[in-house]
């Protein structure tokens, strides 16, 4: 048996077998055989005896007889497949029913062999049966190894999309009041608000990366109105407000859900539940809901730390204020959802804090003095 000695040759440790039969006889031949060709051979001479094997230790391959003193093996077959599915099982029996092999080969056995059998012939599907058991583990181990791949790249593709995103960014927050960790934060309080309403895992993940980008269109707002530290005049307000179409125009086209995401954010951030926000005036559910959601949480964070226009206000005030725009400013079922997840807002705040920037406080007070 040349071909069984290379199989098990290229096998580092010989594959196990367990016998169940409950004559001694053909039990102990077929264990002699097929410890002479080089396999490990356990035996059991009824189902609950070669259960307790099974669950002892791991077996690659059951020669099965089918008349059994306590269950037909048969009954037991699905049972071991679907237990032990790499378990690859030779039905061995004197039944020479048609009916009875079908049922074998449906319920998972290998083959079905008819006794008396040969050693030759035994070996040969033992081999067989193992070689296709391999085939199987191999296959399973590689889809695997390559999923775990996959996974990988996609996510360094997305850390390299994020951090490509934030990096740019940073490189408009120069002229910008907003922190670099307002960005971060609201991008936070978006992931964790989604999630609490049910999105689907990818879309929170876009909105955590979309959300920082709420106020791109600031690159486009010139420094004398961006960084005046007092009340914009109309004409200036009209201006400032160009932000959010400028953003949308910078963002808009892309094939990235992310952008497109961002896009939407960018052109309704501004927009109130009651129709008077800006720039087209949407009011209700017309507002797309991650605007509706930015808007509560950039306000949120706005008010609870340091502008060039405010000081930091303590939450208690900023809720105050906030409350005041349930149903004008913000959607009221957002709104009470943001009620409940304050606590983890402010977790989220503590965790994400640009010590320079969020905890200085300047001495002139001028809270809200201008225009969002
Ligand atoms: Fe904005
Ligand atoms: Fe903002």
């Amino acid at each position: 048996m040349a071909g069984v000695e290379n199989y098990l040759s290229r096998k580092k440790v010989a594959p196990r077998v367990l016998v169940v039969d409950d004559e001694s006889c053909s039990r102990m031949t077929v264990r002699r055989w097929l410890t002479r060709a080089g396999f490990r051979c356990g035996e059991a001479a009824s189902i609950g005896e070669a259960m307790a094997r099974l669950h002892d230790r791991e077996v690659h391959l059951l020669t099965l007889d089918i008349s059994l003193p306590d269950r037909s093996g048969l009954e037991i077959l699905s049972q071991i497949k679907q237990r032990w599915p790499d378990t690859e099982v030779l039905v061995l029996t004197a039944l020479e029913e048609t009916a009875t092999a079908i049922e074998a080969m449906t319920l998972g056995a290998y083959s079905y062999l008819l006794k008396p059998i040969g050693s030759r012939e035994l070996i040969l599907q033992a081999k067989k049966a193992l070689e296709h058991r391999d085939l199987i583990v191999e296959h399973r181990h590689y889809t695997a190894t390559l999923e775990a791949k996959v996974h990988q790249q996609m996510q360094a593709i997305r850390s390299a999309h994020e951090e490509t995103i934030l990096r740019l960014l940073s490189a408009s927050r120069y002229r910008d009041e907003e922190t670099g960790t307002h960005v971060r934060r609201t991008g936070l309080y978006c992931e964790l608000f989604t999630e609490v309403l049910g999105w689907p895992p990818d879309q929170v993940q876009n909105i955590r990366l979309a959300a920082p980008m709420h106020d791109l269109g600031k690159i486009g707002i010139p420094d004398a109105i961006l960084q005046k530290p007092s009340k914009l005049t109309p004409e200036e307000f009209a201006v400032m407000k160009t932000h959010t179409v400028i953003g949308a125009q910078m963002l808009e086209g892309s094939e990235s859900e992310i952008l497109q995401m961002a896009h939407e954010i960018a052109m309704s951030h501004h927009e109130r539940w009651d129709g008077t926000g800006y720039p087209q005036g949407l009011a209700g559910l017309a507002i797309p809901e991650s605007a509706r959601i930015l808007a509560l949480v950039d306000v949120y964070d706005a008010l609870t730390h340091y502008r060039v226009y405010h000081e930091a206000l303590p939450e208690e005030q900023a809720m105050e204020i906030m409350e005041q725009g349930c149903g004008k400013h913000f959607d009221p079922f957002l709104f009470s959802i943001f009620i409940s997840l304050l606590p983890e807002f402010r977790r989220i705040a503590q965790q994400n804090t640009d010590d320079r920037v969020d905890s200085y406080k300047p001495s002139r007070a001028n809270v809200l003095a201008r225009p969002r």
